[in-house]
């Protein structure tokens, strides 16, 4: 019996309608042309998840540099419902984390999650993802409308004033 297979591969012209499908039916929130046509240039940021050739899942990210750092935005990663559990979310989070180390100059990896899906809160903190916040009425047209900010910190901040030398 051969063995079942995951694989990642890039978002391209030829297979984005298959990403917009995917995110349609696994995100409660649907993402406009800006999202996909930024999609499209994003690189490793983006990418379709292969089970037995079959796509059934995608992560999309971007780089963000507000709040003085730079960090790594998670802003949909998701897999198929009969898809789940076989492993798939964990070798598109595992890009990402491989993404970011080789980096080397992210400060965080950050991303939204309805207060109600305990199934990713778990899955995230597997990873060293905490919450760090919670948004109320992050969302305008699902409910519940609240969401945790879940963040894994990469490197320590350096507080200038922790290493001043007393005289
Ligand atoms: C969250 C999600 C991406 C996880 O994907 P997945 O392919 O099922 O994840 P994996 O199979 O790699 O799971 C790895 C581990 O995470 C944990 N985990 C995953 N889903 C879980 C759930 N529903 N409940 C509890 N723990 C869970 C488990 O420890 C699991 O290991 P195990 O199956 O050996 O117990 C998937 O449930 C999903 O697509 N959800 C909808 C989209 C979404 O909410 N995305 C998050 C916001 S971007």
């Amino acid at each position: 019996m051969t063995r079942s297979k995951i694989e990642l591969g890039d978002v391209t012209p030829h297979n984005i309608k298959q990403l917009k499908l995917l995110n349609q039916v696994v995100f409660p929130v649907s993402y406009n042309e800006k999202f996909y046509k930024d999609v499209l240039e994003a690189g490793e940021l983006a990418k379709l998840a292969y089970y037995n050739d079959i796509v059934v899942g995608a992560v999309c990210c971007r780089v963000d540099t507000s709040e003085n750092s730079r960090r790594l935005y998670i802003m949909t990663l998701g897999c198929l419902y009969p898809y789940r559990r076989l492993g798939i979310g964990t070798v598109m989070v595992q890009h990402v984390l491989n993404y970011v180390n080789k980096d080397g100059n992210f400060d965080s990896i950050f991303l939204h999650v309805q207060i109600s899906n305990e199934g990713a809160i778990d899955f995230y903190k597997k990873f060293g993802f905490e919450i760090v916040e919670t948004k109320e009425h992050y969302y305008k047209r699902i409910e519940p409308a609240d969401a945790h900010v879940l963040q894994k910190t990469l490197r320590p901040r350096t507080n200038q004033t922790n290493h001043q030398t007393v005289n």
